[in-house]
């Protein structure tokens, strides 16, 4: 009994007590033996001494306790109100996904041997031979320190305001390098776990700009709490600030990786304006020029997005959902899986690993990604706004055509024309949902995600048996199982 309960909380620590009066019930026990399994029970989910493999927390915990102080030690500026806005997001708990795959990824590796982790030179010594500028700390640079090391002289970065401290990375953080040593994940790998959340975070305050939100981790979102101008500035400052961290992990390699991201998240949310492959920009003609920019006005223009979708005369209705799912997951890889694969490259490339341990991590990332934002889809239409701490919903209401209408519509053509009109129309909404019922298009969606998540573990298998791995496992397989 004791062993099937832990079974039940180790795989899955969300587990209910319904499930486990469920166990009991079936093993024909008394309301007494209920009680001493709810003990039992109890006793499993308290913390104790022994790491409990399943919990992808338990193994990074260290590190993801002091995430968010860390976070906010890059972000300090000399300006109390930005201050306020640009850690507004980091003080509510978000799910953390992609600083969690960064640690967990960098010491999953750590079990490939030392001698097959040399594509690069590791820590202080490719940091020894950056140019020392007059002005700047001197002497042996610490591995832990040498991602807080400047590149320019201090007088350049300063600029023209010297009274406030303008450089935040500079700031010791002495007790981060032996941290590091014990638990064998890099300062470089680490520091790149905060730079991730903080190019998500930013994308996700100008997101909220972007899709009209008003809730984000159980409050207003950060355009309610501040103004969209407000916002936008504060993710415009966490970019830049991610930028200079970047910089200092002094590999070309990744700088080019996570720079990409930054673009790529543009991209991606560009793609979802346009909404769908065969949309047409109406202010753009057959060659591609702009034909009429507006004139500004001064004035929020009321209509959010000024695209017209138009259906293709003679083309097979199979070949044009074809394509709009192609669009879809092209959109989906810019928007979510960029950031996941990418980021999993970059960690594998900073442990020295070889370029096909690289070449695994980042599809790894890229199916975990997939995953994340399919379910992420399939959830908008299934939970309530309480459960996901931000208006749910929201996609149809949005304009937008994600995989479950997508299914319905191969299925039932003349969907496409509130595709084609963003489901403006009165009663649009609902028809597309009772549709998407209908034709199972949050069954074919979870289907979908289940096979990335495959795929994802796939990749995980090729890497060597290891608690970080096991962890990661459990890891993947909640994003395909979550809730929220
Ligand atoms: C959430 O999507 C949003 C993203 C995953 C990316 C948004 C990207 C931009 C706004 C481009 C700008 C990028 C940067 C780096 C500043 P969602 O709306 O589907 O999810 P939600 O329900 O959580 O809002
Ligand atoms: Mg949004």
């Amino acid at each position: 009994m004791t062993s099937l309960l832990k079974s039940l909380f180790l795989r899955n620590s969300s587990v209910h007590w319904h499930l486990l009066q469920r166990v009991a019930t079936r093993s024909n026990t008394t309301t007494n033996t209920f009680n001493t399994a709810v003990e039992a029970a109890e006793k499993l989910v308290q913390p104790t001494k022994e790491k409990s493999f399943n919990d992808p927390f338990s193994i990074v915990s260290h590190e993801m306790s002091s995430l968010a102080k860390l976070i906010a030690s890059l972000i300090g500026s000399g300006h109390s109100t930005l201050n306020r806005v640009s850690s507004y997001y980091f003080e509510a708990e978000g799910k953390n996904v992609r600083p969690l795959v960064v640690l967990l990824l960098s010491k999953a590796l750590l079990n490939i041997p030392a001698e097959e982790r040399n594509r690069i030179r590791i820590d202080s010594q490719d940091v020894t031979d950056q140019p020392v500028y007059p002005g700047t700390p001197q002497g042996t640079v610490l591995a832990g320190n040498s991602v807080n090391q400047l590149i320019s002289p201090l007088a350049v970065l300063h600029g023209i305001n010297p009274k406030v401290i303008l450089d935040p990375l500079l700031k010791p953080m002495d007790h981060l390098p032996q941290m590091d040593a014990a638990n064998g994940i890099l300062p470089k790998q680490r520091r790149l776990a905060e730079i991730v959340e903080m190019i998500h975070t930013a994308s996700l305050l100008h997101d909220d700009v972007i899709d009209l939100s008003d809730a984000r981790r159980g409050r207003p979102s950060g355009n309610i709490a501040f103004t969209n101008k407000m916002a936008v500035l504060a993710g415009d400052f966490l970019l830049g600030r991610a930028s200079v961290a970047i910089a200092r992990l002094r590999n070309p390699e990744v700088i080019e990786l996570l720079s990409t991201t930054i673009a790529n998240l543009v991209e991606g949310e560009f793609m979802q304006l346009k909404n769908t492959v065969i949309s047409s920009d109406e202010s753009i003609n057959n060659d591609g020029e702009i034909k009429d920019v507006p004139k500004p006005t001064g004035k929020v223009p009321v209509e959010q997005h000024n695209y017209r979708v138009e259906k293709p005369q003679g083309v097979d209705h199979e070949v044009n959902v074809d394509a709009a799912f192609e669009y879809y997951l092209h959109k989906t890889y810019l928007k979510t899986a960029s950031l996941m694969s990418k980021l999993s490259r970059a960690a594998a490339v900073l442990s020295g690993a070889q370029d096909d341990i690289i070449e695994n991590c980042y599809e790894y990332g890229r199916n975990l990604g997939l995953c994340f934002q399919v379910v992420d889809d399939m959830l908008d239409y299934t939970s309530s706004n309480s459960a996901i701490g931000k208006p749910s919903q929201a996609d149809l209401k949005l304009g937008l055509a994600t995989a479950p209408i997508l299914f319905a519509w191969r299925e039932e053509p003349k969907l496409g024309e509130l595709i084609a009109r963003k489901f403006a129309e009165p009663g649009d909404v609902d028809i597309a949902r009772r549709a998407v019922d209908r034709y199972g298009g949050l069954e074919k969606t979870r289907a979908m995600a289940q096979d990335y998540c495959t795929r994802a573990l796939t990749n995980l298998r090729k890497l060597p048996e290891s608690d970080a791995r096991s962890a990661l496992e459990f890891l993947t397989n909640s994003v395909l199982t979550r809730t929220k």
